[in-house]
């Protein structure tokens, strides 16, 4: 297995590109089951769980083309899907183990062929994560349910029908399945308390561009008046933001200067608001933001929210920032309950952080020293990274392939910045 080293202690100065969102990417590639034309998606980044959704979609029967490169401004590469034939209906455990974002072919896949076998979605990580509230939405539209040998079997021979839900947490993926399913259902289905995320958002915009009609997109209610069927379109992925806010967490945690470029700040404002208040000077630009730290850092409390609020998946980023800060700050975790396993390594790296129930006291310490560390998922193993880049010394990063499913050459975009970063292939 790979592992990243980092010799920290350099301050980042220079740009860096910002690639397609993956959890953009990952609904927006399941769309393609809708319709029988082709849906070329741009801008998709080049990463592990773009290939494995690929993986399924090719499985289940859509003609897949790839093109990379640069084309029509964008660095990332393009897919044109086709499901013109859905030869198979079923999304096995060996592939829906690998990344339980395959659940949202459920929606697309039931409501295009009356039909879905989808793998059950273990525990992971960061806690249980079930999918509970996407099959009582799509049993609301009028699917038949059975959870059997770990499989959820949803049929609805007669088509979906058209229904209000209201989802009593805010679910990302929960949203994204329903609305793809409420494109085909007959009538409309209106969603209460549905995710704002801009992915939710760039899926709905994309939906519309293969002829669906959805209003209230960017609110929390969202109306879907049902299509007999939908065409192919073009859609540009938006901007990562984690991916935004990670490398925005790089310059500010190293002392350094860097430009995001291919992105938007309003995607992160709720972050940006966190660091300004900590003492990191953050500037939009036509393309992007600059962010850039010459004095001290000052410790900010945040708890992490559903879109607009702080995001889950820049708090383990946070949190290795705040670890040099001056004072304390609180760290509170609304949305996963087991999403601290970045805590004992970051401490290992000399931070004193105490975690109580769902938030985590972060003590600021003058500086922290580099280790052999590991992480159990995506965005720890980054703050991890982070705190390499700040360190004294030597650190090694193990399981880098938590990494790789989510950040497109992290070695190379910050080693273009000055870091002293290198894979070791094992
Ligand atoms: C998505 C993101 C993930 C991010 C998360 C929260 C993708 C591919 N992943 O995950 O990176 O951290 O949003 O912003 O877009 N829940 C239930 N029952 C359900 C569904 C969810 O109890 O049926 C709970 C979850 O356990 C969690 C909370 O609701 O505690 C929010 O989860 P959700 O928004 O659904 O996250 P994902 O869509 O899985």
């Amino acid at each position: 297995m790979d592992q990243i080293l980092i010799r920290g202690g350099r301050p980042l100065s220079g740009t860096i590109p910002i690639g397609g969102a993956k959890n953009a990417a990952l609904p927006l590639m399941a769309a393609g089951l809708l319709t029988a034309n082709t849906l070329t998606l741009h801008n998709l980044p080049h990463l592990a769980d773009i290939s494995s959704m690929a993986h399924l979609l090719a499985e289940l029967g859509v003609e897949i083309h790839m093109n990379g490169g640069v084309e029509n401004g964008h660095t990332g590469r393009a897919f044109s899907l086709c499901a013109a034939n859905v030869a198979d209906t079923t999304a096995p455990y060996d592939l829906v183990r690998k990344m339980r974002a395959s659940v949202l072919v459920l929606g697309p896949m039931l409501a295009r062929t009356g039909h879905a076998r989808v793998s059950l979605p273990g525990g992971c990580a960061i806690g249980t994560r079930p999918v509970d509230l996407h099959l009582k939405a799509l049993e609301q539209l009028g699917a038949e349910i059975e959870l059997k040998e770990g499989y959820i079997e949803a049929r609805a021979p007669k088509g979906l029908t058209g229904a209000s839900i209201l989802f009593p947490v805010v679910t990302v993926g929960g949203t994204e399945n329903l609305m793809m399913a409420a494109t085909l259902a007959r009538g409309e289905t209106v969603i209460a308390n549905a995710a704002r995320e801009p992915e939710v958002s760039d899926l709905a915009r994309c939906l519309q561009a293969m002829g669906a009609e959805i209003d209230g997109v960017g609110t929390d209610t969202l109306r879907i008046q049902g299509r007999e069927s939908l065409h192919g379109a073009d859609h540009v992925v938006v901007p990562d933001r984690i991916e935004t806010g990670t490398y925005a967490v790089a310059a500010a945690i190293t002392g350094g200067t860097v430009t995001l470029t291919g992105t938007r700040a309003e995607l992160i404002e709720t972050l940006v608001n966190s660091l300004q208040e900590a003492g990191v000077a953050v500037t939009a630009t036509n393309d992007g933001l600059t962010v850039s730290r010459t004095g001290t850092l000052r410790g900010v409390d945040v708890m992490t929210e559903p879109y607009p609020g702080f995001p889950t998946d820049m708090q383990a980023q946070m949190m290795a920032l705040m670890s040099v800060a001056e004072g304390a700050s609180m760290i509170t975790e609304t949305i996963f309950e087991n999403r601290f396993m970045h805590v004992p390594e970051l401490c290992r790296m000399g931070a004193d952080i105490n975690v109580h129930g769902r938030s985590a006291i972060v003590r600021g310490v003058g500086g922290l020293s580099g280790a052999p560390v590991m992480a159990t998922d995506l965005r720890a193993s980054v703050s991890l990274v982070l705190a390499g880049l700040a360190a004294r010394g030597e650190t090694l990063v193990n399981r880098v392939y938590h990494l790789d499913r989510g950040y497109e050459r992290l070695e190379a975009k910050l080693a273009a910045c000055g870091a002293d970063i290198e894979r070791v292939r094992q």
